[in-house]
């Protein structure tokens, strides 16, 4: 029987081409974020084979009744959910703390955060009613939940806030077989990292292009991580452009 995954914000990016990749690995795919219209378009990229494994549910991953729905419908239709890829995410930009406004750092902490929570609990949920009980989850963190780039304090502290969520996660998960990985990205080529061709800030105050990588592998790692039996756990995972600028100081 086919497996099913949530991926959240699979309207572009890595969420379009992870939910593109899993389906084209015969798991049925549940394709959610804000843009029905683009949600649509990933789901016309996927297996064009069987488009009954593909069901498009927009909404917002910061509204606890979406987030319930998008399960409960999940279930309905599938039987089970085994793969949530909690992946929407936002950022704010370069920024200096004292103008940063409160809206603003709530909106990346509700999207990168309390977004991710809301889904990883209706997963979790699942996983232990299910039978076989179990699952796992992805959560997309990044460099920047090891490491800042100036002027980033939502964006970098939603991040490290991702790996208190993913550890506890796997904690807790531990004895009911769900597993979770923090999936660390770094400059992989879509349209939150189109700017780094033209130069992004350093530590030291110049703007240097930084190099980028297909999304396509960060796809593939998913589709790898997915398909790993309950037993075996992977709790980090960083997947990077070899020649970005984040081993080293400065
Ligand atoms: N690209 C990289 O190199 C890189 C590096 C590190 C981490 N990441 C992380 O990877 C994730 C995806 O980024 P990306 O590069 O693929 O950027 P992207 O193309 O801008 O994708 C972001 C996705 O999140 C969705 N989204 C945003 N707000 C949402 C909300 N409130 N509810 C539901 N969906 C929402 C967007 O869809 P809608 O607008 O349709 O809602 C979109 O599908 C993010 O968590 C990001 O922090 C990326």
């Amino acid at each position: 029987m086919a497996k099913t995954a949530i991926v959240t914000g699979s309207s572009s990016g890595i969420g379009r081409a992870s939910a593109i990749a899993l389906s084209k690995a015969g798991w049925n795919v549940v394709l959610t974020a804000r843009r029905a219209d683009a949600l649509r378009e990933t789901a016309s990229l996927c297996d064009s084979e069987s488009p009954e494994k593909c069901l498009v549910l927009p909404g917002d991953v910061t509204d606890e009744e979406f987030v319930k729905k998008l399960f409960g419908e999940t279930v309905s239709r599938f039987g089970r959910v085994d793969l949530l890829f909690n992946n929407a995410g936002i950022n704010s930009g370069a920024v200096p703390l004292e103008d940063i406004s409160l809206e603003t750092f709530q909106n990346v902490i509700s999207v990168n955060l309390v977004g991710p929570f809301l889904c990883a609990r209706e997963a979790v949920r699942v996983f232990k009613s299910q039978n076989p009980v179990g699952g796992r989850i992805i959560n997309n963190g990044s460099l920047s939940a090891h490491t800042p780039r100036p002027f980033s304090v939502p964006y970098t502290a939603s991040k490290h806030a991702i790996t208190g969520l993913s550890k506890c996660i796997a904690l807790d998960g531990r004895n009911f077989d769900i597993t979770c990985t923090q999936l660390d990205i770094g400059n992989a080529m879509t349209v939150l990292t189109q700017r780094m061709g033209q130069g992004v800030p350093q530590p030291d105050g110049r703007l240097i292009p930084e190099s980028t990588f297909d999304v396509e592998h960060v796809a593939s790692a998913v589709v790898h991580l997915a398909s790993l039996p309950p037993d075996v756990a992977v709790p980090h995972f960083t997947i990077m452009a070899s020649k970005a600028p984040f081993a080293g100081r400065g």
